[in-house]
């Protein structure tokens, strides 16, 4: 190999021989290995080492140290009006690993009219992410909420099939292999990264583990979850695909419903690779996280914390979730629902790591001394 590896400090070559690929072994270390469907070059690696926001990284950063425990990603949801606040985007350069698109990438926003499509959004987050080495989690291919009224009139079985194959096909097939390697789907939303992308299909449970009503389970049933699937893995064959929910923070009913529909779409063969539990907490509500992730890693799947915050942001809550992460090897990554208290969705409840300030909170100096 012209090269053995790459990431923070690596000075050697940048381009794998014929036959071998960039794999990336932990932020610090690319390795070209045969076979595999990654890079032929090595990227620069996602963690920079330059101070850029206003925390410093001399002691590490939240994704540093993060993959320094053999994890994926340490990331937070952005779109373009949050890239555009240039210490919110500082913070994501130098501190997070990924990002996630809070909006953009959504259905209303992707296919507001039967055919028609706009990425103006979603291309500005992944072109952003891709020109500063941040991992992709798709969101989201198949959802309930923000869907356009046109979908939700349909009202017969082989016109939804048909409308849902179009969707995933043009949003997941539009940024297929402009990634490095793979990442994930929600079944209702997803997911990539370097590893290419993973498109997530989320919130299809209600609260005692049966199956939510909406126009996709009410025309097809169940068996959208494998339409849908299918069109992604179509779609992105590279992708993981990832099924992300809500409230799945106890070994709770709705927890159970999740692993029985899992492991019953897998059957087949597995289409399903990872499963996202949002992870919303209210504040000291970090307790039963533990046992959830255990309980879900137990399909076999690749885990992710896919849109985590906690009011009240208390160092202990935040630590407890972190750790929990740590203690499951099938917990890959984790993504914080945005950077700063500013633009949170749930703002009142100041739930992220940084205050409205862009200064680094308690819970952020609690995380990273966790690590
Ligand atoms: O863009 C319009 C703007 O033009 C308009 O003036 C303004 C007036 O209300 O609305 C703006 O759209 C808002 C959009 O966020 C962009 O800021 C919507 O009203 C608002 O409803 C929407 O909220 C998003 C919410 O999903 C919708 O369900 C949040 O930003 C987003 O953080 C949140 O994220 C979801 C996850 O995708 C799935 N899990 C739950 C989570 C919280 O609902």
């Amino acid at each position: 190999m012209s090269c053995t590896g790459g990431g923070i400090g690596w000075t050697g070559g940048t381009t794998c021989d014929s036959g071998t690929t960039c794999t990336t072994i932990n932020a610090y270390y690319f390795q070209c290995l045969p076979g595999g469907s990654g890079s032929t070059t090595i990227p620069s690696n996602p963690t920079s080492t330059t101070t850029s926001g206003s925390t410093s990284t001399a002691g590490g950063t939240l994704n540093s140290k993060f993959v320094s425990h053999g994890k994926k990603f340490f990331a937070s949801a952005a779109d373009s009006g949050t890239l555009n606040i240039a210490k919110n985007a500082a913070l994501l350069q130098s501190q997070f690993g990924g990002v996630t698109p809070e909006n953009s990438m959504k259905w209303d926003a992707t296919e507001p009219n039967r055919g028609q499509f706009n990425f103006g959004g979603s291309d500005a987050l992944v072109n952003w992410a891709v020109s500063n080495n941040k991992l992709i989690r798709g969101h989201t291919l198949v959802w309930h909420s923000q869907l356009p009224s046109w979908v939700s009139a349909i009202k017969d079985s082989a016109t939804l099939t048909s409308v849902i194959q179009t969707h995933i096909s043009n949003v997941a097939g539009r940024y297929k292999g402009k990634l490095y390697a793979v990442s994930s789907f929600q079944l209702i939303k997803f997911d990539w990264k370097l590893s290419g992308y993973r498109p997530k299909f989320s919130e299809i449970f209600n609260e005692d583990g049966s199956l939510r009503s909406s126009v996709f389970s009410q025309v097809l049933g169940q068996d959208f979850v494998r339409i849908a699937f299918q069109a992604a893995r179509a779609a992105d064959p590279t992708a993981k695909l990832y099924i992300n929910d809500y409230n799945l923070d106890s070994n709770n009913a709705k927890v159970q419903g999740l692993v029985r529909l899992v492991n019953s779409v897998n059957s087949g063969g597995k289409l399903i690779d990872g499963i996202g539990t949002q992870s919303h907490l209210g504040a000291g509500g970090a307790g039963g996280v533990q046992a959830a992730l255990t309980a879900l890693a137990a399909t076999g799947c690749e885990i992710a914390m896919t849109e985590l915050d906690i009011a009240g942001a208390a160092p202990n809550d935040y630590t407890t979730v972190v750790k929990a992460c740590l203690n499951t090897p099938n917990c890959v990554s984790i993504t914080t629902w945005g950077v700063s208290d500013a633009n949170s969705w749930r703002a009142s409840s100041t739930p992220l790591l940084y205050d409205t300030n862009y200064n680094p909170k308690p819970a952020y100096t609690a995380v990273l001394n966790a690590m």
